[in-house]
């Protein structure tokens, strides 16, 4: 086990599998106790004992990040636990992909409320504990086609986007109190939601990409453990990208 994060307290979005459960055990790794949600209560179950398998405190915690309330919770119960948040990896996201002209009112609302409303949700209950702590990283999992648009997905690029400018204006204004903001956009990652790409679409995605391959949900954890340790203490209100050369 490292000791980068030790004695951290980490807090991941969606972290029963893909990119957020590859950052919640990467994080772990590197010390940090850390706490786990996602909607499904035996999942997160699941995810916070593979953490504590690692031999750091986990918690889990079902909440689903679009409810107010629910994040209110997940925040609480933390601070309950662990009393601080150093870092918040806001990771959850869903797409519901539609061309434009068929994209129903509620493909729309679905997707801007996880991954947009959920990380600002998320963002102002940690922000509250760590203006007191006077220190505190928060990382944004946005996405490439917040930067180059998708086709077919008008509102996932919207959300991202809107991340991006989240990322940024919290930047601003937390850094008086020791709080570097930054995202790390993905390119094609491998999980399950890549999985369920149509396999034309995959094929021209893979066309563009200069390494000629998918990421892994890893080498997106690895950026993220670096933006959330002392080596990183000078960058904010930055966007990584992990795409393997996808956008540049
Ligand atoms: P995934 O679908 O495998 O995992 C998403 C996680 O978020 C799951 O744990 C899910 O339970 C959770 N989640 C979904 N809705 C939630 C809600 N309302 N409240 C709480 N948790 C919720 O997806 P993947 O691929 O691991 O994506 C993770 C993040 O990375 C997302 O924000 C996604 O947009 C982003 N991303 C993924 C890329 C990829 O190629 N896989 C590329 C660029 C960005």
């Amino acid at each position: 086990m490292g000791d980068g994060l030790a004695g951290r307290v980490a807090l991941v979005t969606g972290a029963t599998r893909g990119i957020g459960r590859a950052i919640a055990l990467t994080l772990a790794e590197a010390g940090a106790s850390v706490v786990v949600s996602g909607r499904d209560p035996a999942r997160v179950a699941e995810a916070a004992s593979t953490v504590e398998a690692l031999g750091v405190p986990g918690l889990g915690v079902a909440a689903d990040v679009a409810s107010a309330e629910d994040v209110k919770r997940l925040v609480g119960e933390a601070q309950e636990r662990f009393g601080r948040v150093d870092i918040l990896v806001n990771n959850a996201g869903i797409t519901r992909d539609a061309l434009l002209v068929r994209m129903k009112d509620a493909d729309w609302d679905e997707v801007l409320a996880v991954d947009l409303r959920g990380a600002f949700y998320a963002s102002r209950a940690v922000a509250r504990l760590m203006m007191r702590q006077r220190s505190g990283r928060i990382i944004n999992i946005a996405s490439t086609a917040g930067v180059m648009g998708n086709a077919g997905q008008a509102n996932y690029s919207a959300a991202k986007a809107g991340l991006l400018g989240l990322t940024k204006a919290l930047a601003r204004e937390l850094a008086h109190w020791g709080i570097l903001v930054n995202a790390v956009a993905p390119g094609l990652i491998e999980t399950d939601m890549t999985a369920a790409l149509p396999p034309e679409a995959r094929e021209g995605l893979l066309a563009q990409v200069p390494l000629k391959r998918a990421g892994t949900a890893q080498e997106v954890a690895e950026v993220v453990r670096f933006l959330a340790s002392d080596a990183a203490g000078y960058i904010t209100g930055q966007v990584i990208h992990v795409n393997g050369g996808l956008y540049m």
